[in-house]
């Protein structure tokens, strides 16, 4: 079936399904196909479509709603179902920087909320508001899973650790004046949402190894465990004997990854044999005959 021909849900407009000029309809479409092509089912690439069209026109625009049904031989309503329910899809133009100030719990007690609030004061905006420059769209977010470095502010999705009022502050000003900000971790600089948004649908900016991943206090778990020799319950314990093979599996440090920590620490040697380490795990007091 030719996409002409393809049902439209009734959503008027130049090209099908959308009002998107044929210029800008061909630019998109070769883009939804790349993404359509990932998935078994055509619907199921209704997430990253939604971010291509953020990437398009800043906001899922009406524009954007016609062209995904369109694409994916849904209705309009069942893609502004999806649209409306996550936070991450916008419904008016946004600005082009999302900062999102963790106010979950350890970073409100952190100091989140304070972070927000003067954020909200200097900015002259509120939740999921946008400053009349266009440049600042603020919110609450909940836990990023970074909360080793409390409290969190992202921008646009990267990470800006160990954040005050007044380091929140001088960074949203720098982001007003056009200003490259650097992240914490991760990409050296920070885009803009459009920028962003492309990246989440799938397309890669060429910057994902940029700038360092974990930092030290997201491997202290796992410096703390080689101190101590501990294992999670009913994983190997790496065999220290005599040049034997060393776990690279993670498990046992508790690393899901696998991989090494980062900061480079050097194991401490302190790990103990399978004949001293205490036991792990709640001991197995079933009766020698029931095993
Ligand atoms: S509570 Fe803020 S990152 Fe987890």
């Amino acid at each position: 079936m030719s996409i002409d021909t393809q049902p439209t849900g009734g959503w008027p407009g130049p090209r099908p399904g959308s009002g998107y000029d044929s210029v800008t309809f061909a630019r998109l479409e070769a883009d939804a196909r790349a993404i359509i092509a990932r998935y078994p089912q055509a619907r199921s690439a209704l997430l990253p479509m939604l971010h291509l069209v953020q990437a398009e026109d800043g906001f899922v625009s009406r524009d954007g709603i016609g062209f995904c049904a369109h694409m994916l031989s849904i209705t309009p309503a069942e893609v502004s179902a999806v649209a409306t329910f996550y936070t991450q899809y916008k419904r008016r133009p946004n600005g082009r920087y999302t900062v999102g100030v963790c106010t979950n719990t350890l970073c409100a007690i952190m100091g989140g909320d304070e972070i927000f609030d003067e954020l909200s004061d200097h900015l002259g905006v509120g939740h999921d508001e946008t400053t009349e420059d266009g440049a600042i769209t603020l919110e609450r977010v909940e836990c990023n899973a970074a909360c080793d470095y409390a409290p969190v502010v992202m921008v646009n999705w990267e990470f800006f650790d160990n954040q005050t009022p007044a380091s929140a502050t001088a960074m949203v000003d720098d982001l007003r004046l056009g200003k490259d900000v650097a992240p914490s971790r991760g990409a050296l600089s920070v885009c803009d949402f459009k920028a962003m948004s492309r990246v989440l649908a799938g397309f890669t900016d060429g910057r994902a190894d940029e700038g360092v991943g974990a930092g030290a206090p997201t491997v202290a778990g796992t410096v703390l465990a080689r101190e101590h020799g501990w294992v999670a319950p009913g994983t190997e314990q790496p065999d220290q004997g005599d040049g034997a093979t060393e776990d690279t599996s993670g498990a046992a440090t508790g690393d899901a990854s696998g991989a090494q920590p980062t900061d480079g620490a050097p194991s401490t040697g302190a790990e103990q044999s399978s004949a001293e380490r205490p036991p792990v795990g709640p001991a197995d007091t079933t009766p020698e005959a029931e095993r």
